[in-house]
């Protein structure tokens, strides 16, 4: 007899797992001498940790730290740093005691989703957006309303939108914005989060804000939530402008009232985010210059291909102001990015992500194209693109 599957586990995939395997498995069929794969699917960048974190977990064990479980809300010393970045980026005096370091941003959706919200209750995003918020939240029994946003509001949420949507059916019980966002690389203007922030809380709405890509910002500036709401969850992490995906480790910045109820989550779930990684965090601080090198990579990366995209036949994309992505608008060349993508890996060596994994409605006619690969592999696409179109 076949036995019952939880619902939570119907989560549908997350496709660019599947572009990634499929970008493999043609760069392992090719023959020896023939043009290597493009990686413009992925949304990790290719330099590893920063040498001053690896440097610091080699010292840790070989002096032999036990390296043993942490408190839940992390070591105090990283606790400590991440509130003096606070301070460095933004100006803003947090306690220590409101930084909750977790296994990367992933750990931290569903604590937060869980405390801010109950089963049932509704948070909207806007679309498109990165799918794990959907698919957590569903897992959970939540229900996501999708805010369809386009080029005009950056495809970042807006008042009007909450306004009809409150207006429709009343205020959701949250709100998840990002800023620089995945997939579009689109930043929420200071102003423009300050007035979600004041709507959020005049509705008595949640405000939950992924920051994680915090730091990859070219010309707009960074402005954090927790400068515009002391009920706001801001989530962050050393995935992104830190380059340590692998080691597990973010963050996030909580409101007085869920430190206790977020704590005894994370006990139970967690107990603590890799104590070795919470080491390589916290020297990867003072690994200021080497970070930063790797944004100027990014910045001229971006700048080659918002300039050359146009020209191989993407006239439309995102405005990009952040992060390592470019949203592109491939309607009238192809309505199944799914298609698309495919066509574009078989033909040319490129492989890119179809839209539909961040907006099922309208994502087949957008692609995703990362630009965290080595800037040579960025010259190589654009040329092969020119050729293609
Ligand atoms: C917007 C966004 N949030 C969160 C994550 C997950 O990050 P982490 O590696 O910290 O779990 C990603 C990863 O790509 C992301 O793009």
């Amino acid at each position: 007899m076949a036995l019952k599957i939880g619902r939570a586990a119907a989560s549908p995939p997350f496709r660019v797992m599947d572009v990634i395997a499929a970008a493999n498995a043609r760069q392992a069929a090719l023959p020896p001498g023939a043009a290597r794969v493009l990686r413009m699917e992925v949304g990790q960048p290719g330099t590893g940790a920063p040498a001053g974190a690896a440097a610091a977990v080699v010292a840790a064990l070989q002096a032999g730290d036990p390296l043993g479980y942490t408190e839940t809300f992390g070591l105090p010393a990283l606790r400590a740093r991440i509130a003096a970045h606070y301070r460095e980026w933004y100006g803003l005096d947090l306690p220590a005691r409101r930084i909750a370091v977790t296994t990367g941003a992933s750990g931290a959706f569903p604590l937060a989703f869980l405390a801010a919200f109950d089963a049932g209750d509704r948070i909207a995003l806007a679309a498109p957006y990165y799918p794990p918020y959907v698919n957590i939240l569903r897992s959970l029994g939540m229900r996501p309303v999708i805010l369809e946003a386009g080029p005009e509001t950056r495809f970042q949420p807006s008042v009007a939108m909450l306004d009809r949507l409150a207006a429709q059916a009343g205020p959701p019980d949250g709100l998840i914005i990002a800023s620089p966002a995945n997939p579009t690389g689109s930043m929420l203007p200071a102003a423009d989060l300050a007035e979600l922030a004041a709507w959020c809380a005049a509705n008595g709405v949640r405000l939950i804000s992924d920051e994680i890509y915090h730091g990859l910002h070219y010309d707009t500036p960074i402005a954090t939530a927790a400068a515009v709401g002391p009920d706001a969850i801001v989530i962050n992490s050393f995935s992104k402008y830190f380059s340590m995906t692998g080691w597990r480790v973010g963050w996030m910045v909580l409101p007085e009232a869920l430190l206790r109820p977020v704590e005894c989550l994370a006990q139970n779930f967690f107990i603590n985010a890799p104590h070795i990684a919470q080491v390589a965090a916290l020297a990867a601080f003072e690994c200021g210059d080497e970070l930063e090198a790797n944004v100027a990579r990014y910045r001229r990366s971006r700048a080659r291909l918002l300039a050359a995209l146009p020209e191989c036949g993407f006239p439309r994309l995102s405005s990009a102001d952040g992060a390592f992505y470019l949203y592109a608008d491939i309607a009238g060349r192809d309505e199944d990015s799914a298609r698309f993508c495919a066509r574009m890996l078989a033909e040319i060596g490129i492989a890119a992500t179809p839209g539909l994994d961040f907006d099922a409605a309208r994502g087949g006619h957008f692609v995703r194209f990362s630009y965290c690969a080595p800037e040579a592999d960025i010259d190589e696409a654009v040329a092969r693109l020119a050729a293609w179109r």
